[in-house]
């Protein structure tokens, strides 16, 4: 039993509790109120059903707390919004039992403005919802998997990347199978370790993933462990796809090479053709004079003969001057119709007075009808330049150098093929003949860049061009121009053994 002053302020307290307080019976009417309902007064609703003036229903509320408290005797709650006012006000209806001798003889029913449970769960959805959007909505693709390796989350982007479907991901993909062998395990270590980013993080992780049809695609990988206290629950990755990113460092290093190498021949150029003017000259004069020698004494026939022979060598050495002359022409991407034959036949002349063509039987089979190519005769000369040096390297000093050109009416390409009689290109070396840098050669001996800078000039030219070669059998560079430049620009690498 309470104290008399105890009770006193139980009332006070009561009434000064600013929220609905009211007792009810079985049948719902109201055996006292606390209501501080204004239009009501609370003697006015003694007696009276409680849906009816609070709710101004004439049946009780289905989802009322105070009819679970009468069927099971137990404390409840509800949550409802406010049908009087209309208002999207929610309020929470905690009911509990009076008991008597163990039975329920009242319900004290107490309605709260707090705390509004459906709207916490709104929040709670919309805020999902919009994490979710987020996700699914990324660049990057996102994928989230339990500790079992259970895909989670799989976002549009990851299925673009990965070529799986969001739905077969989430249901058969287990994330250890989008690595490539022993992959996974490596970016778990580094997950696990603080080398990138701190542990349980990884940043900026270069890797490859295993697109569903075998091809390896280069990624950089944001992840990071999921935990639950210190407990690991989950991994989850964020896959940039690093493609075209590759593809426009790949693209810029070439243009920096060409120019480089374009820098190179142009200097080497402009050097040939001083040294080709300053010989011009004075050649011109012992042509001249030799000519006039001859014309104007009457010489022994064996001084005549001689002198002969230094106006045929002169009159060479002027030929060549000539060619040098044209080779280096500083007429940069200049695109004509050109001779190909004529071209070749030029790369050739300067050549072969080298002395690692010497033993080297060089055999040309051109085709006198072939038509002339829409060309940048400076780049054509680079072109074949380098290819046939690259072949009197391979057969050092020593075998067959054969050249054959045809024009290819189904195409409508010029076809030029060269081939040597060296020792071919090994399986493992031929697919990467092309790269920029790549080069067999000792140090010094070769920059790799000769190939590169031939693919760059054919593909220029919407061309194409193929290397052959077995083992010991030599190898064969196949080229195709089009004889005008096509709009598609055709263009193809490819490497056959
Ligand atoms: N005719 C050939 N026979 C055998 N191997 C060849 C032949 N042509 C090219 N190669 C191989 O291809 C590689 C790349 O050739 P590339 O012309 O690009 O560079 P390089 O000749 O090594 O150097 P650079 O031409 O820049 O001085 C060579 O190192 C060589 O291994
Ligand atoms: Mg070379």
């Amino acid at each position: 039993m309470q104290a008399e002053n105890d009770k006193k302020y139980l009332l006070r307290a009561v009434d000064a509790f600013p929220h609905r307080m009211i007792v009810l019976s079985r049948d719902y009417r109201v055996l006292a109120a606390c209501s501080h309902v204004n239009s009501t007064p609370d003697a006015a609703m003694l007696g009276r059903f409680c849906h009816e003036v609070f709710f101004r229903r004439s049946d009780p509320c289905a989802d009322c707390a105070v009819k679970t408290v009468w069927e099971t005797g137990r404390p409840a709650w509800s949550h409802r919004r406010d049908e009087i006012s209309g208002a999207e006000k929610v309020s929470c209806l905690y009911a509990y039992p009076l008991l008597s001798g163990g039975e329920v003889e009242a319900v004290v029913s107490m309605e709260l403005d707090l705390p509004p449970v459906t709207r916490v769960e709104e929040q709670l959805q919309r805020s999902n919802a919009l994490l979710r959007n987020l996700i699914i909505s990324a660049l990057d693709g996102v994928i989230a998997a339990d500790k079992r390796g259970k895909v989670i989350i799989f976002n549009d982007a990851a299925a673009e990347i990965f070529g799986y479907t969001v739905n077969e991901a989430l249901e058969h993909l287990d994330v250890r199978n989008i690595y490539p062998d022993g992959m996974e395990r490596a970016v778990m270590r580094q997950l696990r370790s603080d080398v990138h980013g701190g542990r349980g993080k990884l940043r900026s992780y270069q890797v490859e993933i295993l697109h569903r049809d075998g091809r390896r695609i280069p990624i950089n990988l944001n992840a990071a462990i999921v935990y639950e206290g210190s407990t690991e629950v989950a991994t989850i990755g964020f896959f940039h796809d690093m493609r075209d990113t590759l593809r426009m460092k790949k693209e810029l290093e070439k243009t920096q090479l060409q120019l480089l190498q374009a820098e190179k021949m142009a200097s080497l150029g402009k050097l040939a053709a001083g040294v080709a003017h300053q010989l011009n000259n004075p050649l011109g004069g012992v042509v001249l004079f030799t000519k006039l020698v001859l014309e104007d004494y009457d010489l022994p026939p064996g001084v005549r003969e001689d002198l002969g022979r230094v106006l045929n060598d002169a009159e060479r050495c002027r030929e060549t001057v000539k060619e040098l002359l044209e080779f280096t022409r500083q007429t940069r991407h200049l695109m004509r119709p050109h001779d190909v034959n004529q071209a070749i036949s030029r790369t050739l002349f300067l050549l072969m007075s080298q002395s690692l063509f010497q033993d080297i039987t060089i055999e040309t089979e051109f085709d006198p009808q072939l038509p002339t190519v829409h060309s940048d005769i400076q780049q054509m000369n680079h072109l074949f330049m380098n290819i046939i040096l690259n072949a009197a390297q391979a057969l050092s000093g020593r075998g067959r150098l054969t050249i054959r050109t045809a024009y290819v009416p189904e195409s409508g390409c010029a076809r030029i093929e060269i081939a040597d009689t060296g020792p071919g290109i090994p399986p493992d070396v031929l697919p990467h003949i092309f790269e920029p840098f790549f080069t067999t050669k000792d140090e010094g001996q070769g920059t790799g860049l000769g190939l590169s800078l031939v693919y760059g000039i054919v593909e220029n030219h919407g061309g194409r061009i193929k290397a052959f070669s077995e083992l010991g059998q030599g190898a064969r560079f196949v080229i195709e121009l089009p004889l005008t430049p096509r709009a598609d620009g055709d263009r193809a690498r490819e490497q056959e053994t």
